[in-house]
């Protein structure tokens, strides 16, 4: 019997080239100590005993090393060793570092916060195909923040009235209309004709406008379903498509994405709440935002800072700087702030996310008092001003639309919502400081 080992090796200097490194926030009855035992045990090659089947080169191979642990901040980093993940396969690196170890006996809490990839992992994926610049190529728009809307209501309307709302969208001045993540291929909205009638508008638009237009379309299915839409849209001329990233599963986002179909991927990230809402449990959204930028998505919700949802300024910022950076051989992914915007936070929003963002109005244009095309254009006003560095109020006193809508929604002017909600615990600092992804 090779008798129970300790994983413990505190104060290691970690070579960041070979090991996967995990950062944890833990809360247990146990000391840290013994409880990050048991994580890097579970989330390695062990188990609760010692093991008649173990030996001290898989030990010396393939154990994890806990190299930093701190019982007041209840933080743990584990690395580790390249050797245990399989290349390309994000289901087997999340059921190591972030799989069992979630269900254990001894955690009341734990947070995955940040997961550190060494390059030589990260050449094992193509990561996005066209990414921030590509993006900008597709749509001939080399700086701007990009404008977005979801048709709403999220489901309900037909195919031809989806159609003929993202037309007046488009010819409102934004440059991307996508569905919303809960529709695919229902009865009264069937994929295939929405495709067909909305990319008609879309070249309709462009003809009117002479500006490049995106459309797209919610392919979110079972994985082979997935594949047929995406080939679909691919037949009939669209650019792009969004996949629902966390309910589809990264699987289902490596399978669309190893098929090269030629498609922007866009990643909605609906249902990130339920590992990403709590500051001790789950899985933060910097890691999650990463391992999508892996598998290949070139333009991912990240989060508004202003919007409706949860996310304050220090977590958005990081992720979205985990997505604009240098980072091996991957392409940059375009931040998409979306949910609960407004024209009146655009230029609060364009100051705090800067211009490579691609930013989504739902509500906030198809809620304009006046409709659709005034409400996006309302939205493309609104980024005007915030390029010219013209105050909003300012602006809108001969722009009419950007005026409807304020008089409707306001303009952005609490401070207090800069307050980075409910995440004082987080940093965001690990990998960053460090140059470390
Ligand atoms: C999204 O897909 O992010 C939401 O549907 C946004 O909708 P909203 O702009 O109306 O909040």
């Amino acid at each position: 019997m090779y008798g129970k080992q300790s994983y413990l090796h505190l104060g290691e200097n970690i070579d960041v080239d070979k090991y996967i490194i995990t950062e944890f926030y833990v809360e247990s009855d146990k000391s840290i100590l013994e409880v990050a035992e048991a994580l890097a045990a579970e989330s390695s090659i062990g188990t609760w005993t010692d093991l008649s089947t173990m030996d001290a080169d898989i030990m010396t191979r393939l154990g994890a090393r806990i190299f930093y642990a701190n019982e007041e901040e209840h933080i743990v980093k584990i690395a580790y060793p390249l050797g245990l993940f399989e290349a390309e396969n994000i289901p087997q690196l999340l059921s190591d570092v972030a799989g069992n170890v979630f269900g254990m006996n001894e955690i009341i809490n734990l947070r995955v916060r940040d997961i550190i990839f060494p390059k030589a992992y990260l050449r094992t994926f193509d990561g996005p195909a066209f990414g921030i610049s590509g993006i900008r190529k597709l749509l001939g728009i080399p700086e701007r923040p990009l404008l977005g809307t979801i048709i709403k209501p999220k489901v309900g309307l037909d195919a031809d009235r989806h159609a003929s709302v993202a037309f007046d969208a488009w010819v409102g001045g934004v440059q991307v209309v996508k569905d919303d993540e809960n529709l695919s291929n229902q009865s009264f909205n069937p994929f295939e004709e929405r495709v067909v009638k909305t990319l008609a508008m879309l070249r309709k638009a462009e003809d009117i406008t002479g500006e490049k237009k995106m459309y797209v379309p919610n392919i979110s299915a079972q994985a082979s379903d997935m594949l047929k839409r995406a080939e679909f849209v691919k037949a009939q001329g669209g650019i792009a498509v969004m996949m629902d990233i966390l309910t589809v599963g990264f699987a289902g986002v490596q399978y669309i994405r190893d098929q090269n179909t030629g498609l922007v991927l866009h990643g909605h990230r609906a249902m990130h709440g339920a590992f990403t809402h709590s500051t001790k449990h789950g899985i933060a959204m910097l890691p999650i935002a990463k391992t999508a930028r892996i598998c290949g998505i070139d333009q991912l919700h990240t989060g508004t800072i202003i919007g409706k949802m949860h996310g304050g300024e220090e977590e958005v910022s990081a992720i979205n700087n985990a997505m604009r950076c240098e980072w091996g051989n991957l392409k940059k992914t375009m931040p998409i702030a979306s949910g609960g915007v407004h024209p009146g936070l655009l230029q609060k929003m364009i100051e705090l996310i800067g211009n490579d963002v691609i930013i989504n109005l739902g509500g906030g244009i198809h809620g304009h008092p006046d409709g659709t095309k005034s409400g996006a254009i309302a939205a493309s006003q609104a980024v005007d001003a915030s390029i010219a560095k013209i105050d909003l109020n300012e602006y809108a006193k001969d722009h009419k639309e950007l005026q409807r809508a304020i008089d409707k929604w306001g303009v952005y002017k609490d401070e207090s919502l800069l307050v980075p909600k409910n995440n004082s615990l987080i940093t965001y600092t690990y990998g960053l400081t460090e140059g470390l992804m």
